[in-house]
């Protein structure tokens, strides 16, 4: 018996390396290629200088493309240090509730100025969970960012909170954040969850995968549905126990 628990322990590590290796592998990849475009850009540039260097017009365009091609690297580079972090969760008592108004009142400005309202839909009696007060956060507010980008023109996003308690001594609660932005086309849904896939012009595509590792991290489940020109809704389901 012992023997055979060792045994599936060993295969469920080597499984576990596979996957981070294989993980790494995409990661570096897209990593080489984020990194590479802005370099091109300012190697481009730098090689005109000497040339160049007395027509001020030309000096300013340098500038101006050098320091926004190098934030985008350093933004490339800090989300993928928060990627690489993974740190294991620290389970403390969270009031989903407190919680989320105060994700909501740190974006409102933000909300105020795309004319997106925010709807909040909670059971009376939510009970608190145990989570990663940092992790939770950080997957909140992905989930809030990907909404109000998916929203140019203004539009609803509503936070709703289930409880689930369908199987006795293991109550989960589902949260979802539904908006009314442009959808996901069918084509795109498979990669949504690999580091650096994206359709914007300026993001990094790494927020939905880390999204994705913290709340695997907490044993929980996270799963996207998206009518494409209706709207986004992102669900993810959590222990209100630690596991
Ligand atoms: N709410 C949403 N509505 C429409 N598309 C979405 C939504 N959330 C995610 N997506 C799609 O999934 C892609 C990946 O999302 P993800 O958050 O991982 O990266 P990103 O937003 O492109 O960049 P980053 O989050 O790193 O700034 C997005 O580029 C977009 O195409
Ligand atoms: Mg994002």
């Amino acid at each position: 018996m012992q023997e055979m628990k060792s045994h599936y322990e060993d295969l469920i590590i080597k499984t576990e390396i596979a996957e981070r290796l294989a993980s790494l592998g995409t990661i570096a990849a897209g990593l080489a290629h984020e990194i590479k475009n802005p370099l091109v850009s300012i190697k481009t540039l730098a090689e005109l200088l000497p040339e160049r260097f007395e027509d001020p017009e030309f000096r300013t365009h340098f500038t101006n493309i050098a320091i926004t091609e190098i934030d985008r690297i350093e933004c490339i580079v800090s989300d993928l240090l928060d990627f690489a972090k993974s740190s294991e969760p620290r389970f403390e008592p969270l009031d989903l509730n407190r919680f989320l108004d105060s994700i909501i009142l740190m974006l409102s400005s933000q909300l105020t100025k795309r004319r997106i309202i925010v709807l909040k839909r909670l059971p009376e009696d939510l009970p608190i969970i145990y989570a990663d007060h940092s992790q939770i956060k950080q997957v909140l507010l992905n989930l809030f960012i990907n909404s109000m980008e998916a929203m140019p023109d203004g539009g609803e996003i509503t936070v709703e909170v289930i409880r689930d308690d369908g199987v006795p001594d293991d109550e989960k609660v589902i949260i979802r954040i539904k908006d009314t932005g442009y959808g996901i086309k069918d084509d795109d849904k498979i990669h949504l969850f690999k580091p650096f896939f994206t359709t914007k012009g300026s993001g990094t595509g790494l927020g939905l995968s880390i999204c994705k590792r913290i709340i695997e991290k907490h044993n929980g489940e996270i799963e996207i549905e998206s009518d494409y020109n209706n709207g986004t809704a992102v669900s993810f389901k959590l222990h209100v126990r630690k596991q």
